[in-house]
């Protein structure tokens, strides 16, 4: 009789805690939804070859749902007169973009198969078209995620990591959320590509004068006047060697000390992380796998499964 009920109680707890991560799969739309491969596929591909910048700006977005309630498609949620999304949060204002790809990726399949895909899959797959397209690793996407009926402009504000941030809070941040310190390396090797406005590394150039090439400091400023609010909005590239391929570039930069933001040079910063970025300097696969096996946990956080959440007709809104 104990150990009945031992086993019962046992039972009962794997199910309390295999609700979430350990029911995504591959092959969940095999049935239901296969076209939603090429669809986003192709998509993606237009996408970027009318402005290669939009593949760094899809993967983020990913990293931008991800982090704030886990992988629910709640990025994506319009504002409304009752109702504050993530889209204007600290982190997401006049920075995320790419929206309106999603918008078009998911009208698409409606039409094909309504009702069946989740905006939250549909941002983790167009995550790994983004990087598979711009150069990088290719792998299977876990999928069966379903769409928040809700999102949190506080959670936004205080769960993605500004690039302010310095080491110890990056690795406690990351690991709240799973992700261990060599994930954290991994996944901030995603700025091998794209873009960071000039209010968002304008300290690290005029200010650091610790661990920070001059020439390449210089040569941002040029385009970032010292002066807070003029200019804020210029871009630079994150990887200035590289900026539209998906190689392990950013690593090198750090080893030279041309980290773009504070947070890209805090992992080459004579602590823990610096053996992790030399491996990945030295070691183009040994990234390439890392940051697989990253971006699979990352896309593990917390989704809803089940009958938890929906699945919405219109990334923008709840149905
Ligand atoms: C480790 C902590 C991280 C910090 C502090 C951080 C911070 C930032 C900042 C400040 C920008 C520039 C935004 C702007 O100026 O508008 C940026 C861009 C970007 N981030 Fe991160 N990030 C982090 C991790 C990640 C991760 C995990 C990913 C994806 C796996 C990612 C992907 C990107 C991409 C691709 C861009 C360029 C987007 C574009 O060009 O539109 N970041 N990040
Ligand atoms: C192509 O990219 C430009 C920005 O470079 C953008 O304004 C335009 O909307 C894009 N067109 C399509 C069809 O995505
Ligand atoms: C989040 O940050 C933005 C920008 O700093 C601010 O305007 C907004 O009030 C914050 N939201 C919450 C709920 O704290």
């Amino acid at each position: 009789m104990a150990s009945f009920v031992t086993g019962a109680i046992s039972l009962l707890v794997f199910f309390l805690i295999g609700t979430s991560s350990a029911q995504l799969c591959s092959d969940f739309y095999s049935r239901t939804c296969p076209q939603v491969f090429p669809v986003v596929r192709s998509a993606v591909y237009s996408a970027i070859l009318n402005e290669t910048r939009m593949g760094a700006s899809l993967l983020r977005l990913f990293f931008h749902d991800c982090f704030v309630n886990g992988c629910d498609g709640s990025l994506l949620l319009d504002d409304t007169p009752l109702f504050t999304g993530e889209k204007r949060a600290a982190p997401n204002f006049n920075s995320a973009r790419g929206f309106e790809v999603i918008d078009e990726i998911k009208s698409t399949i409606e039409m094909l198969c309504p009702g069946v895909v989740s905006c939250a899959d549909i941002l983790a797959i167009v995550a790994r078209d983004s990087v598979a397209i711009l150069g990088g690793p290719n792998w299977n996407v876990k999928l069966g995620r379903r769409d928040a009926r809700t999102a949190s402009q506080l959670a936004a504000n205080n769960s993605i990591p500004p690039p302010t941030s310095n080491l110890d809070f990056l690795v406690s941040n990351f690991n709240s959320l799973g992700l261990s310190i060599k994930d954290l390396v991994a996944l901030s090797g995603a700025h091998t590509i794209g873009q960071a406005r000039c209010t968002n590394f304008r300290d690290r150039i005029y200010t650091e004068t610790n661990n920070l090439d001059s020439i390449f400091a210089q040569l941002r400023a040029s385009n970032c006047p010292g002066n807070t609010g003029s200019g804020d909005n210029n871009l630079a590239p994150l990887d200035l060697q590289s900026p539209t391929t998906f190689d392990n570039n950013y690593f090198n930069n750090l080893v030279n000390r041309r980290g773009l933001l504070h947070s890209d040079q805090q992992l080459y910063n004579g602590g823990p992380t610096d053996s992790i970025v030399r491996t990945y300097y030295d070691n183009p696969s040994s990234f390439a796998s890392d940051f697989v096996e990253a971006m699979i946990k990352m896309g593990d956080i917390r989704p809803l499964t089940g009958y938890s959440g929906e699945i919405r007709r219109n990334c923008r809104r709840i149905n």
